[in-house]
């Protein structure tokens, strides 16, 4: 793949207008809409897309909907050349970097809240993200009218927010779930990793080791959710630094809390570890 420059685009009427261009001569668009900082993990996203899609637009865009006041919207990391360049290489046809000044002009008003999705998981500590993060893949979708989008399952609540949106609010869009990318010793890729100093890597491996260690369990016959939340916690808390936000066994698709696994569950975590909020989940049973 690659080969051929990629397009960068500033303006939302550049994007429009190239859109509609690309839907005239009856290209399939696959959108990845990220907020940039790209890692193996996004580039996975690509290549779905591609294989969605007759040309893929990728934005980079670092929504401030979508952090809380204390939230780390101004540090987060951002490299917009090598994002390019990485996104190039992948053929992708556009990158999407419109300014923030532009997309949330002083007089904007319009957010899309959805009623019960976000009352779980990430959206109890975090308040108004999941209305940010809905606004802005709404806006994205109106600039970049795409035919289908990929996000990462890793953000497992994102995409069933999102899922939900299309479906209610009519969307001619394919929504396309992609497998938790992993560094070989199990950490979820994020740009948030980035923070991480290396003596935190023990604590952050922990997430993913609990989620292995309650799939073993409920294999093995656990059912009792308090129990296997219990055991994750534990194996979470013996790292140093580490805090717990949440640990949930919920249903994957309303995210309800369970008591007992006894069908389809979704064990879902978001750990501290130092001053890095890290996320992951995994289905407990197949
Ligand atoms: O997953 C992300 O990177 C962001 O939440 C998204 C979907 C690009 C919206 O800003």
């Amino acid at each position: 793949m690659g080969g051929d420059t990629i397009k960068v685009v500033h303006t939302i009427r550049d994007m429009q207008s190239h859109s509609r261009r690309l839907r005239q001569d009856g290209q399939r668009i696959g959108f990845v809409p990220t907020m940039g900082y790209l890692h193996e993990g996004h580039l996975a996203l690509m290549r779905l897309a591609q294989a969605h899609a007759d040309a893929v637009v990728v934005s980079i865009f670092v929504n401030p909907t979508q952090f809380g006041p204390n939230e780390d919207f101004a540090a987060y990391p951002r490299d917009l050349d090598r994002d390019c360049r990485l996104a190039e290489k992948e053929g992708v046809a556009v990158v999407f970097t419109p300014e923030a000044e532009a997309f949330y002009p002083p007089n904007y008003q319009t957010y899309i809240n959805l009623e019960a999705l976000p009352r779980h998981l990430c959206g109890v500590s975090r308040p108004g993200h999941f209305s940010g993060v809905a606004t802005v893949v709404a806006k994205l979708f109106h600039c970049v009218t795409p035919h289908a989008a990929v996000f990462g399952q890793k953000d497992y609540q994102q995409l069933a927010v999102i899922r939900q949106m299309v479906a209610d609010l009519n969307m001619d869009i394919e929504i396309i779930g992609a497998p938790t990318v992993r560094e070989p010793d199990g950490l979820a890729m994020s740009s948030r990793n980035a923070y991480l100093q290396p003596e935190q890597r023990p604590a952050a491996l922990s997430l993913h080791r609990s989620l292995i260690q309650a799939k073993q369990a409920v294999a093995a016959g656990t059912r009792n959710v308090s129990t296997l939340i219990t055991a994750a916690r534990v194996e979470i808390l013996a790292h140093p630094q580490t805090e717990v936000d949440y640990i949930e066994i919920c249903n994957p698709v309303t995210l309800d809390s369970l008591e007992t696994v006894t069908g389809p569950a979704l064990m879902a975590l978001a750990v501290k570890v130092g001053q890095t909020r890290l996320i992951d989940n995994m289905l407990l049973t197949d």
